[in-house]
């Protein structure tokens, strides 16, 4: 079955930046982006020109190097930093505007001291103006998540008219459920005249932790294109992560979606990305997490021993992993004993193996990991002489 390309939209070098202390240099970023293209990503978001000469000069540097994907600049509904992203989107072989402005009631009354009709105006005239300087103009509708849906359907429509090539709907403030998400981009879909003509994309925060799930529903409710990080980076709780999503997909082919990236690049990518911004990855983070692909527990590490897909929907080497590890805690089982005793030289009998791992679980109990220096220790502390092999 032909699957229909979910366009992969990273923002790490925009919203994942903005992570407090993880400032990067302009030299970081233009290493992050050539990565970036390299691993497959067709958008990527580069900076907010802007904000500051140092975002302009990336963003500037950035649309010189890539060749493969879009490069990105963000702006508010605002002429000046429109003027300013078209300025350093100049060099791109692919340039994209993203402009946009707050549409929930929240940020009408509190941030614009506006109404809807005034918000309409100035999206148009944002998006019209972004037109002059590019084909390619992506509005954003901040705090989409808690808009409500039929204004929301008012404003994109107008965005469309006005030419914008791909309607992004932020769930800004991570606070939508994937049903309800799922169900504001179907309401899109089947309410905003000319809706063919764009793309709609996914922009999940991660509040509720429900960023991937909510880009997922997104997607599955006729969205094209996410709007995620490497890592899940950004600020607060973070955006979705790209690995996440592009694994799904990849993991679910009955859903009938796929990305143009390359999987076995993720792991290295996540690890450049967390060097380079000093931000460690939690050990249990799903696809590139330390322990994504270790196994600890007898039950499942004799499972894993005996067929890998026991406990392990993933091949690690299909995102870059050398291999699943067979962690030694005084939860694991003779087998996995046996198994990592065989690696450092050990082939043990059955009798021996019991011997072996009664020492091993008193040895065990006062550690938190049992390394492969031990065992030759713990070998030695039995009576049997066990030869190398
Ligand atoms: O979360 C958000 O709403 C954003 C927009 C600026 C696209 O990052
Ligand atoms: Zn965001």
């Amino acid at each position: 079955m032909s699957k229909d390309k979910v366009q992969i939209f990273d923002t790490t070098l925009r919203d994942g930046e903005q992570v407090p202390g993880c400032k990067l240099d302009a030299e970081q970023k233009l290493v992050i982006a050539e990565r970036l293209d390299n691993l497959g990503v067709d958008i990527i978001e580069a900076g907010f020109p802007v904000s500051s000469p140092g975002d302009f000069n990336s963003v500037f540097e950035i649309s010189k190097l890539i060749k493969n994907a879009t490069v990105c600049g963000l702006t508010r509904a605002v002429k000046k930093d429109i003027e300013v992203a078209a300025e350093a989107l100049k060099p791109a072989l692919r340039p994209r505007i993203h402009t946009g402005i707050g549409t929930s009631d929240s940020h009408i009354k509190y941030k614009f001291n506006s109404n809807r009709d005034a918000i309409i105006e100035r999206a148009v005239a944002a998006v019209s103006y972004a037109k002059t300087f590019v084909e390619d103009v992506e509005f954003y509708a901040e705090d989409a998540g808690r808009t409500n849906n039929e204004f929301l359907a008012r404003v994109c429509e107008a965005a469309v008219a006005a030419g914008a090539t791909v309607l992004n709907i932020p769930d800004t403030t991570g606070y939508c459920l994937p049903e309800e998400y799922g169900a504001k981009i179907r309401y899109l879909k089947e309410n905003v005249k000319g809706i063919h003509k764009a793309v709609l994309s996914c922009h999940c925060h991660n509040d509720l932790g429900l960023a991937t799930a909510n880009s997922i529903a997104g997607v599955v409710n006729g969205a094209r294109q996410i709007e995620c990080t490497i890592n899940g980076i950004g600020e607060r709780a973070g955006n979705t992560s790209l690995e996440e999503v592009v694994m799904i997909l990849r993991q679910h082919p009955n859903l009938g979606l796929d990305t143009n990236i390359n999987s076995k690049l993720l792991y290295s990518t996540s690890q450049m990305v967390s060097q380079k911004m000093g931000m460690m990855v939690q050990p249990n983070k799903a696809i590139v997490g330390a322990n994504a692909f270790a196994h600890s527990s007898g039950i499942h590490q004799d499972g894993v021993i005996k067929n890998r897909e026991t406990y392990e929907i993933i091949d690690p080497a299909d995102v870059g992993v050398n291999e699943s590890s067979i962690i030694l805690t005084a939860r694991s089982g003779r087998a996995a004993l046996a198994y990592r005793a065989k690696i450092v030289g050990y082939e043990l009998t059955k009798i021996q193996l019991d011997t072996v791992y009664q020492e091993f679980l008193k040895y065990a109990d006062t550690r938190k990991e049992v390394m492969d220096e031990d065992i030759h220790e713990i070998i030695a502390l039995t009576d049997i002489a066990i030869e190398k092999v």
